[in-house]
């Protein structure tokens, strides 16, 4: 199937979901579930999730939040929840701080997020998808946010400035991409140095091939599309992160795992090491980045 096939079947699927969450209220994974995972046709490739009751569904959804943050937000916003992890657990929002959530959704992690940075900070979703888009903005109204902005836009072409954002975060997103090194890059891109990346996603063992993961769960039930630990560690690598990390939380299905993601943009860094490698004469490389010699559009640093 083309990628852009891939992409229309993944934004018709969360289209769905966040019209059934509107108009009946209902918790967002169990509209999914219902719709998606277990029809006639998937459900022998959704085996762990059809098949197993609730071993994928515990695995996904609000139930990955403590009772705490549940209790901070309305409870729409709550029931929207179609993650898989917590990534505010791991990213220690700061005051002040500007977050960027991509595949925002019903926008749980946007308005989490938005209460940990407070007055002072920011918080924005990006989605593509118009439904949900109108399901996060209806729950930042309830919730009351006012530091929160969401967005229409893909997670492969962000729709904000290069260095607009102090942290970025994601909830069970990545795997639905179709180009998943544009996805790093744009990462990357709009991060200030010196910022950091803390996203949960789905994440096979490395010894899985994708005949393999796509075996265990469909695209867009967020399990064939996953990468391996390997392949993210040397994605986030290739895009200029430093420190890249993934470690496992719990099993979604056989060898595939909720995962917690980190990696930071280097301080000193204007710009990638490939576009690095590209945009300079081999005398000027080490000066490359940061040194302003450099215009725009002449040496390829930002
Ligand atoms: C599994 S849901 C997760 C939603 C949210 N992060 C949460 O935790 O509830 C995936 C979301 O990502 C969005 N999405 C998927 N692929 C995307 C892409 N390439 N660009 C922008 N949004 C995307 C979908 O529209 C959907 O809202």
């Amino acid at each position: 199937m083309a990628d852009a096939d891939v992409q229309e079947q993944v934004r018709a699927r969360y289209a769905a979901a966040a019209t059934a969450v509107s108009a009946t209220g209902r918790d967002a994974l169990a509209v999914v579930d219902a719709d998606q995972c277990c029809t006639p046709t998937t459900a022998e490739a959704n085996a762990s999730c059809c098949g197993g009751g609730d071993e994928v569904d515990a695995a996904f959804g609000s139930s990955l939040y403590s009772v705490g943050e549940q209790g901070e937000l309305p409870a729409e916003a709550v029931a929207a929840s179609l993650g898989c992890g917590n990534p505010l657990a791991v990213a220690e929002l700061r005051a002040g701080e500007r977050v960027l959530d991509l595949g925002s959704g019903g926008g749980i992690d946007v308005l989490l997020s938005a209460r940990r940075v407070g007055d002072t900070g920011f918080a924005y979703g990006v989605d593509m998808t118009d439904e949900m888009l109108a399901l996060a903005r209806a729950n930042a109204t309830k919730a009351g946010a006012y530091n929160v902005e969401f967005r229409k836009g893909t997670i492969e072409n962000i729709p904000l400035p290069d260095n607009a954002v102090d942290v970025v975060i994601s909830n069970c997103v990545i795997n639905l991409s179709t180009d998943k090194p544009a996805v790093l890059a744009e990462m990357f891109r709009v991060l200030t140095p010196g910022g950091r990346v803390g996203v949960s996603d789905v994440v096979a063992e490395d010894h899985l091939t994708p005949a393999e993961r796509a075996e265990r769960g469909s695209y867009v039930g967020c399990i064939a599309g996953a990468l391996t630990r390997a392949e993210y560690v040397d994605g986030l690598t290739a895009a200029g992160f430093v420190d890249a990390d993934v470690v496992f939380t719990h099993e979604a299905a056989p060898g595939m795992h909720g995962a917690i993601v980190r990696a930071t943009k280097p301080a000193n860094s204007c710009c990638p090491p490939v576009e690095q490698q590209a945009c300079c004469q081999p005398e000027d490389k080490a000066a490359c980045c940061g040194t302003g010699q450099h215009p725009v559009g002449e040496c390829g640093c930002r």
